[in-house]
């Protein structure tokens, strides 16, 4: 696991544009698993910057989103999919056909999960996935339980997020109380992991996320397991493990893993 510390919310979102930016250029085609949150919403800008500067190409990019919200549809204003086409699809030339989220509304939900998971599958797996981190832990929306999921299920979110994400809505009450998320086991599947974090209210999961014993109490303690993790952390968000920062670079690796720098 290798942690990243940036200045703020901007250098965070440009170290991480400057990681996916290389991915996108190297990797054809990429497999990218995308997030959704106030967390990514600087990432995708930057992205869309470099694309509209003529310096990146989405023609052979699939995307995969981890979640989304059930019951809302993509012309929700709230839903994942809305979120997506605004912050990011509706402003760059990716096919619409490589633009994968679970849908928020369906018939038949096994046939929903199904077809999810062997899209992946079909695609060969997620080369790169980014991801934020709630402050109870959760990753997508794999909440802390007795258990975790492998594969996309549904969800029953917990009153935190709820509460959490209910700044997005009018009120409290227009928080979906169900959401259909990629599993845990799915998500460790990919080849590659970045994990954003931004802000105090995200340093106690995070200081977890690297130290903390791994449980499903704190689901994204299991990255801990997962070979090629980056985490781009803001100042606020990675006060509690500044301590073993190294002042040199601003860079610690938790493994053996090759150091790099992006920024
Ligand atoms: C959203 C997702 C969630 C968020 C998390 C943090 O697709 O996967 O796990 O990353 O809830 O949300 P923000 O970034 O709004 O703090």
């Amino acid at each position: 696991m290798q942690l990243i510390i940036a200045n703020n919310y901007e250098d965070m979102s440009k170290k991480a544009s400057k990681l996916l930016i290389s991915r996108i250029k190297d990797t054809i085609p990429l497999n990218l698993g995308l997030a959704t949150g106030s967390t990514p919403v600087g990432l995708y800008k930057e992205l869309v910057t470099e694309y509209a500067n003529g310096n990146l190409d989405f023609e052979h990019t699939r995307t995969f989103n981890l979640d989304e919200y059930i019951g809302l549809s993509p012309y929700n204003p709230n839903s994942y999919s809305y979120y997506m086409w605004k912050h990011f699809f509706s402003h760059i030339n990716i096919r619409k056909e490589n633009i994968h989220i679970p849908p928020g509304i369906f018939a038949n939900e096994q046939k929903v999960i199904d077809d999810y998971e062997e899209a992946i599958v079909q695609a060969g797996g997620i080369d790169l996935q980014v991801l934020g981190i709630g402050a109870n832990g959760h990753i997508g929306f794999n909440e802390p339980g007795e258990s975790l999921s492998v594969s996309t299920h549904i969800v029953e979110l917990k009153s935190e997020t709820i509460k959490a994400n209910s700044r997005f809505f009018e009120n409290k009450d227009e928080v979906p109380k169900k959401a259909i998320t990629m599993g845990m086991g799915k998500i460790m599947e990919a080849k590659e992991i970045l994990l954003l974090a931004s802000g105090k209210e995200k340093a106690k999961a995070l200081a977890q996320t690297v130290k903390g014993i791994v449980e499903t109490h704190c689901p994204s303690t299991i990255l801990q397991i997962h070979p090629n993790v980056k985490i781009i952390a803001d100042k606020e968000a990675s006060f509690l493990i500044a301590d073993r920062i190294r002042a040199s670079n601003n860079c610690i690796l938790f493994s053996s893993d090759r150091m790099e720098q992006y920024g």
